[in-house]
């Protein structure tokens, strides 16, 4: 069932050095590629890292928050050309989100680092950073970047009564 995918899933950060296998690469490909888009516009590029040097210089794309991706055996670079779509953000973020999911399903782990609207050490932004890393043009935007590999950390699912059921609305926010 979908919703036991989605009751364990969890933000991992620890990573084992095992590879990822060709058929789960082949099965998460698939998956980020089936990801739905604003009319249908894809206005996304995918950028399948597994250099270990590279991946290692992608950690360092921010000052917090990307480290984690230094143990990644895959770091999926999500970024796309914003003058093919006003909505690109959503796109990438669904996108992401597909490969995180098919993750799980493949039995490996996974953690997002946020790459759109954060700096890089020097005053540069991680955007840049990153498209040089990975030779993009100027164009292109970068919106986040996806660790993957085989998890070394066991997290427990969010439990279901701790889920912020107030967050749901019948009909309308307020109730006046
Ligand atoms: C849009 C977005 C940006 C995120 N950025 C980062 C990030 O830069 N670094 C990081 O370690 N985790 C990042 N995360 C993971 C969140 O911290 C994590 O999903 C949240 O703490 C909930 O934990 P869980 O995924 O295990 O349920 C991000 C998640 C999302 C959805």
């Amino acid at each position: 069932m979908f919703l036991d995918l989605l009751r364990q899933r969890r933000s991992i950060r620890k990573f084992t050095g095992d590879a990822i296998t060709s058929e789960q690469l082949q099965q998460l490909q698939e998956a980020i590629l089936r990801a739905p888009s604003s009319r249908g516009l894809d206005p996304w590029q995918f950028i399948f890292v597994t250099d270990p040097e590279v991946i290692t210089a992608l950690s360092k794309a921010k000052p917090n928050g990307a480290a984690f991706l230094e143990q990644a055996k895959l770091a999926v670079v999500i970024c796309a050309d914003p003058e093919r779509s006003d909505v690109w953000v959503e796109d990438c973020a669904i996108a992401a989100f597909c490969l995180q999911l098919q993750v799980s399903d493949s039995g490996l782990a996974s953690c997002w680092a946020q790459i759109r609207c954060r700096q890089h050490e020097d005053g540069q932004s991680s955007e840049e950073y990153v498209r040089q890393l990975v030779k993009l043009p100027s164009t292109m935007r970068v919106d986040s970047i996806i660790g993957i590999g085989v998890g070394d950390e066991e997290k427990s699912g969010h439990d279901c009564e701790l889920l912020k059921w107030s967050r749901i609305h019948d009909q309308s926010y307020s109730e006046e």
